[in-house]
């Protein structure tokens, strides 16, 4: 894409995409250049989901991931009490979807999902749901830090399952094909970047 252009109008894939399973070893190379991503998480009934682009890996085997999410966030409640949470690699074409993730408080809402124009669908091994049109999934047990968890807002998971669209994502490798498909980076106040053009070293 040419830096000068901007992300187009974004629409959610309305045909459900193919889950290609994840080898855990190879889990962390869905995240480690740093995209920002979806958290979603559920407990009794509710479910909620938010933006987070402080996230990274921690570790391979096995594999870990941090990210930050703030006392004030609906989705932290619902993170403390089930232990549990998914990371959703949205692309372009999520956009406002994931602005609007980032800027609803799923507290005030009887359905956050719905109203960020976001759908849900089951992960496996945790309640929390996996978020629909993203280019791959972790699924996050968290590891109990709670010193960490009040100071920084920081929250450690072992990643128990990892699943990626078989189009960008396969043999532990990205391969993205189009504009839409490019990961979000965000910057701050609304601004992102997309993924660039793999280099090979
Ligand atoms: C692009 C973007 C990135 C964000 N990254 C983070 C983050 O890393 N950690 C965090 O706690 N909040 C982050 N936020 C803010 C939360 O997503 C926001 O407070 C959200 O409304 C919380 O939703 P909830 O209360 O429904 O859980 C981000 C917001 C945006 C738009």
């Amino acid at each position: 894409m040419n830096s000068n252009d901007r992300p187009s109008a974004p629409q959610a894939a309305s045909t459900p995409v193919q889950r290609l399973a994840v080898d855990l070893a190879k889990a962390y190379r869905l995240l480690n250049h740093g995209p920002t991503v979806l958290v979603s998480a559920a407990h009794k009934g509710r479910c909620n989901v938010m933006a987070a682009a402080w996230n990274m890996p921690l570790d391979f085997n096995p594999p870990k991931e941090a990210v930050v999410i703030d006392k004030q966030a609906y989705t932290r409640a619902l993170i403390d009490a089930s232990g549990e949470f998914v990371l959703s690699v949205p692309p372009v074409a999520l956009l406002h979807q994931v602005v609007a993730a980032g800027s609803l408080a799923g507290r005030d809402l009887d359905d956050k999902f719905e109203a960020c124009g976001l759908r849900a669908a089951a992960a496996s091994k945790v309640s929390a749901p996996l978020v629909e049109g993203c280019l791959a999934w972790l699924v996050c047990r968290v590891l109990p830090e709670p010193a960490m968890a009040e100071r920084n807002d920081h929250f450690l998971a072992e990643v128990v399952a990892a699943w990626a669209d078989p189009a960008v994502f396969s043999e532990g490798r990205w391969h993205i094909g189009h504009d839409a498909q490019r990961c979000l980076h965000h910057v701050a106040g609304g601004a992102f970047f997309a993924t660039g053009d793999p280099i090979q070293a």
